[in-house]
């Protein structure tokens, strides 16, 4: 069931069942951190392994010390500069944080997000929520409540309708080595946001799936149709010819006439809305019977490092 009422959201949670949750970024399917039974149906339901740990969603900063004794302070610094906000920072872990949450590590990633209707609901509860995005294992993200309908339709009691996700990429990740910041996750805010802030950041890049942070893994954010990414656009196109193809591009139609259908993230060329924008052109892409989904590679800066690590991920065969 859709609805609005965050005191039914509540109620939801307390009875241990699973509520989706919009956010910023995407959408998410949320339980009690304490319920292992409303747990571990997050991971039933997504069909994600128990090791691949969930973000916990608070709705305050003091908050924070509930989960963790030891805060570097490049960390509250973070905080301090983009929270709420869609940064997700990985800290030591005190011991009452379940192990079925944070996949048996010893730490745990924690984000206040910036969405007023989650806040107000998570300002309401007694305790955090344990939030991944709200799709199966590997596929594209939701960034509406109907890409939520059409992955759990009546497997979840109740999705809250907060409207269209503003940023529409999950949160930048964040963790600390003898308290020296390290990026496991390209997300919303920019490496570019975040060295402004604190200096130059060391990002980590995933190869395995055995990675510190498994959104890293190679195959993943992905449509169900062939996804090609390119630089040379008319060329893919001729090698795809006789395909019902579709376009994922940044500002600027193509004028072929094989093409099927196309999706223009940004007309004004603002990589920020193309990144707001681009899971849902993801979604109705898949939507199409198309043979193939040929993308064009974005700028290698900002939102378009993240658009291109997705676009990498959903492309990897
Ligand atoms: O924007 C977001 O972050 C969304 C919304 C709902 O908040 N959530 C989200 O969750 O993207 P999920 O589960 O799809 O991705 C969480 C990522 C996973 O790659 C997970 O491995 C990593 O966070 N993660 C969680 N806890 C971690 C930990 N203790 N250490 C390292 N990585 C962690
Ligand atoms: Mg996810």
């Amino acid at each position: 069931m859709i609805s609005k009422d965050i005191y039914q959201a509540a109620h939801a949670l307390y009875q241990e069942e699973i509520v989706a949750i919009p956010t910023e970024t995407v959408y998410g399917l949320a339980a009690n951190i304490y319920s292992e039974k409303a747990v571990r149906k997050i991971f039933e339901l997504k069909n994600r392994p128990l090791s691949n740990p969930l973000i916990v969603h608070i709705g305050s900063k003091n908050q924070v010390e509930d989960l963790t004794d030891h805060i570097p302070i490049l960390a509250e610094k973070l905080m301090d500069t983009f929270w709420p906000g869609s940064l997700t920072l990985v800290l030591k872990k005190k011991e009452k944080v379940p192990d079925f949450v944070t996949g048996g590590k010893d730490t745990v990633a924690i984000r206040i997000p910036q969405h007023e209707k989650t806040l107000q609901l998570l300002n309401l509860l007694p305790f955090p929520l344990a939030a991944p995005s709200a799709n199966p294992f590997g596929s594209i993200s939701p960034t509406s409540a109907s890409h939520v309908v059409k992955y759990f339709d009546r497997r979840i009691p109740l999705i809250i309708d907060g409207g269209i996700c503003q940023n529409g990429l999950e949160s930048t990740i964040i963790g600390f080595e003898d308290d020296a910041p390290v990026l496991y996750r390209l997300g919303s805010i920019t490496v570019e946001e975040i060295e402004n802030e604190i200096g130059p950041i060391q990002i980590k890049k995933g190869t395995s799936n055995e990675t510190i942070a498994p959104g890293m893994m190679n195959k993943h954010y992905a449509p169900t149709t062939l996804t090609v990414v390119t630089s040379n656009i008319s060329e893919t196109i001729h090698l795809h010819k006789g395909k019902r193809m579709g376009l994922l591009v940044f500002n600027q139609k193509s004028t072929n006439l094989d093409v099927a259908h196309q999706e223009v993230l940004s007309a004004k060329g603002d990589l920020k809305e193309a990144a707001a924008n681009l899971y849902s052109s993801l979604h109705r892409l898949d939507a199409m019977n198309l043979e193939v989904i040929i993308s064009e590679k974005f700028p290698e800066e900002k939102w378009g490092k993240t658009i291109n690590d997705r676009l990498k991920r959903a492309s990897h065969q």
